[in-house]
């Protein structure tokens, strides 16, 4: 039987005292329609009755499941015909909506049953919301926050994942900044050199730039050196040793963030045995150098010991170049550096050490570290392989949106966002978050240079405010 059009006033009886209980059936333009056939544990459907100007992809609705007020995220909606014959076919626009579950303050709660046939369906009434330095956005066209653990988001690794373009960095620098916040150190892998220049005020350039001095001088001199065991010859332990010494200094010290190019460092290993005073080298690529910047953070983790909260972040951007997946992987040492790399997010859990991966190409990184990272940011994919990766994650109705996703909206899940259901995000201006970081956490996240340039801005401020007009 097909419903073509409601007036809720001549909805029956049991409807509506059933719409008098729910709080948000006082306004009366927020009445959408009835659940109805293909319904299930995970989705409503319900034949749009009542169009509202403001639906669209992402808005939340809600309906009443054993009278638990329950919160839906539209993702789909189709046009459908009903009817009993081919003289009363009408077309009709049915809606999908994803289950979020029971709100609460602290986020949706699951709730594991189906709203019973006919039960009204409401839309959240779409509001907007103020920029909250506290979260990392909110809900399309409603006043629900979306808050980070960042603490958990490190601990069980996390993945951006979007097409170029898409906003990953972007999200990244955000998280950074987050991180260093709580106190977490970041050491970002970044071939492209964005990361310095977006975020050059939260290290010192100069104590960033001692450290690849410092290890570029200590395996120069040895880049060619041959030794009678051939895993002594070229500079590879003399990189190790160096590598360690800044990493323990780092760990250590005030900065909390360390930028690393792998391709500034030309580190070799002696081929086989010499002939004479000559031998082959090999010169390690940024896929082996990503692993033993891996493996001596785990060192240096292990040796301060177990940790529940997260202490170390390892930031892999272009993540498809660095964690190569195994057929996409140029050699058979970048196949074994990439397991190495695996390994190390595998163990460094325990000691607080996560990571955050950044990638566009999923097919073409290793799923063994993929596959550890929890919590997941989804940006904007046309790509069917990565669709296929993210699946799993975020159910077949959240893939679907991935392709349409406008910029700065992403899907998030898992528990860096203590979510146990994908949600549809717009994330803040970055410029906003950014100017509100500085202001608000200064002291806490800037280098002394950053200081001084807050400072230098607040003098500003109070100039203009004292022109007497
Ligand atoms: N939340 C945001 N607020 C403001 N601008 C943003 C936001 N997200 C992304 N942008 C802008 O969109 C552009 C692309 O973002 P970004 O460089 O982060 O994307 P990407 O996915 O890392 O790209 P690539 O694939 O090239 O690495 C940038 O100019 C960035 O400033
Ligand atoms: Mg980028």
């Amino acid at each position: 039987m097909g419903i073509f059009k409601v007036n809720p006033a001549q909805l029956p009886e049991d409807v509506r005292e059933r719409l008098g209980e729910h709080p948000i059936s006082i306004r009366a333009d927020s009445f959408l329609g009835l659940v109805s056939d293909q319904t299930d544990i995970l989705h409503l459907v319900f034949d749009l009755l009542t169009p509202h100007p403001e639906l669209a992809e992402g808005s939340l609705v809600t309906t009443e499941i054993n009278n638990d007020r329950v919160v839906y995220q539209i993702v789909n909606a189709t046009v459908k015909e009903r009817g009993l014959d081919a003289q009363s076919v009408r077309g009709v626009l049915s809606v999908e909506a994803v289950k979020l579950g029971k709100w609460t303050d602290a986020g949706p709660e699951p709730v594991k049953w189906v709203p019973r046939p006919n039960t009204p369906v409401f839309l959240v009434p779409p509001k907007g919301a103020a920029f909250d330095l506290s979260t990392v956005g909110v809900v399309p066209r409603s006043s629900v926050y979306v808050r980070p653990d960042i603490n958990r988001m490190v601990h069980h690794n996390t993945a951006i994942i979007g097409v170029l373009g898409a906003g990953k960095s972007t999200i990244a620098y955000q998280i950074i900044h987050r991180m260093i916040r709580e106190g977490i150190n970041v050491l970002v892998i970044d071939i492209t050199d964005q990361y310095s220049i977006s975020l050059s005020h939260l290290f010192r350039e100069d104590e960033n730039r001692s450290r690849t001095t410092k290890i570029q001088m200590a395996i120069a001199p040895t880049v060619n050196r041959v030794d009678q065991s051939p895993e002594r010859g070229g500079n590879i332990v003399d990189f190790r040793r160096a590598l360690a010494e800044e990493m323990n200094s780092f760990m250590d010290g005030e900065d909390r963030l360390w930028i690393v190019n792998p391709q500034h460092f030309d580190v070799t290993m002696q081929e086989g045995r010499p002939s004479g005073s000559a031998a082959a080298f090999r010169h390690l690529s940024m896929v082996e150098i990503t692993k033993h910047v891996a493996e001596a953070a785990l060192t240096k983790v292990q040796a301060d010991g177990l940790s529940e909260s997260a202490r170390l972040c390892i930031v892999l951007e272009e993540a498809h170049s660095l964690v190569p997946e195994f057929n996409s992987a140029a050699s058979k040492q970048d196949q074994e550096a990439a397991v190495g790399t695996a390994r190390v997010v595998m163990q460094g859990r325990k000691y607080g050490l996560g990571f955050l991966v950044v990638t566009q190409r999923t097919a073409n990184v290793s799923k063994s570290v993929l596959n550890q990272c929890h919590t997941v940011v989804a940006l904007r994919n046309f790509d069917l392989r990565a669709q296929e990766f993210l699946e799993p994650y975020l159910g077949p109705h959240f893939v679907r949106v991935l392709p349409t996703l406008e910029q700065h909206h992403g899907i998030v899940y898992g528990p860096g966002f203590n979510l146990q259901q994908p949600l549809l995000v717009k994330f803040w201006d970055y410029e906003e978050f950014k100017n509100a970081a500085l202001e608000q956490w200064g002291s806490q996240i800037l280098t002394e240079r950053g200081v001084g340039e807050a400072e230098v801005a607040e003098e500003n401020l109070s100039l203009d405010d004292e022109v007497p007009f």
